[in-house]
């Protein structure tokens, strides 16, 4: 094991930012980063050079046409998926050094994933979906119905652990989701469109949620179409035709992200 899984592997669930490991070097690391699709004969050069660096606790939308490259991107960051050459250090560590074992623990302990379409599984309970990376890690029963409750509850659905997905409205859908990614109290949190089939009430309650997770410390990589929700953020990259277009840059130490029509980690 690279120390830093080894040491993220025996860190207690203390809170997001304690418990990411190397927090000198940045969160994430890309250099010349470059994705090719094969299928048959054909090849789709999706990423085309990518250098991104983003520190501890940045919130950082990700913007772009369709087909720019920004899922590809975000599977690459989640370890999801291998560049197909440069260079991606997670916490300092190279992803392409780890062995399966270490990629999925990094993609269950340490990184909390949202997507656009919720991906909730229709037969379980809302608290069974969320206790589900808790099952991976080998956390025991009690304890992953305890911390379920909890992560259902700072999503504010305490009144719904019992209902299934088709139960639930859109926007409910979407906040178990993001329950699911924060209950193994990931550092990084990587979202693909988590707005695009939202309401804009359930938009503003979704975007309160990853303001107060970017307030306690996580860091956030969004990807987005919505100028809106890309202004939440504090740094907004945008992509095209695989590569970085513009890039706002880290945000000012010490802003906040700004709260979208003034409201901030609240929910109905
Ligand atoms: N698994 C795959 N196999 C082959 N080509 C792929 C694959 N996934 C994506 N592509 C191609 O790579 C390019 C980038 O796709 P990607 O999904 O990253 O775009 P995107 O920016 O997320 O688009 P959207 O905004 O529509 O979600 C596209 O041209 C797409 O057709
Ligand atoms: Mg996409």
């Amino acid at each position: 094991m690279t120390s830093a899984v080894s040491s993220a592997a025996s860190a207690a669930s203390v809170g997001p930012s304690a418990s990411w490991p190397g927090a000198s070097a940045p969160v994430i690391e890309l250099h010349g980063v470059r994705k090719v699709y094969r299928t048959g004969s054909l090849e789709v050069a999706a990423l085309r050079g990518i250098s991104l660096s983003i520190a501890l606790g940045e919130y950082v939308a990700i913007m772009g046409p369709s087909g720019s490259g920004k899922s590809t991107l975000m599977h690459i960051l989640g370890a999801l998926d291998v560049p197909s050459s440069g260079h991606y250090r997670l916490a300092g560590d190279d992803v392409s050094q780890m062995s399966e074992e270490q990629l999925a623990e990094v993609r269950n302990r340490r990184i909390g994933f949202v997507f656009q379409s919720f991906n909730l599984l229709s037969s379980l309970s809302a608290w069974r979906n969320v206790e589900l990376p808790l099952c991976y890690a080998g956390v025991a029963r009690p304890e992953r119905r305890e911390r379920a409750v909890a992560a259902l509850a700072r999503v504010g659905l305490a009144d719904r652990v019992e209902h299934r997905p088709g139960e639930l409205s859109g926007g409910q859908q979407q906040r178990v989701a993001v329950a699911r990614a924060l209950v193994s109290d990931p550092a990084l949190i990587l979202a693909d469109e988590p707005t695009g089939n939202l309401d804009s009430a359930s938009t503003e309650d979704v975007l309160g949620l990853f303001a107060a997770l970017h307030e306690a410390g996580s860091t956030i990589v969004l990807i987005t179409h919505e100028p809106d929700v890309a202004q939440a953020a504090g740094r907004v990259v945008r992509v095209r035709d695989g590569q970085i277009a513009d890039d706002s840059g880290p945000a000012p130490a010490g802003a906040s992200p700004r709260p979208i029509a003034g409201k901030s980690g609240g929910h109905r």
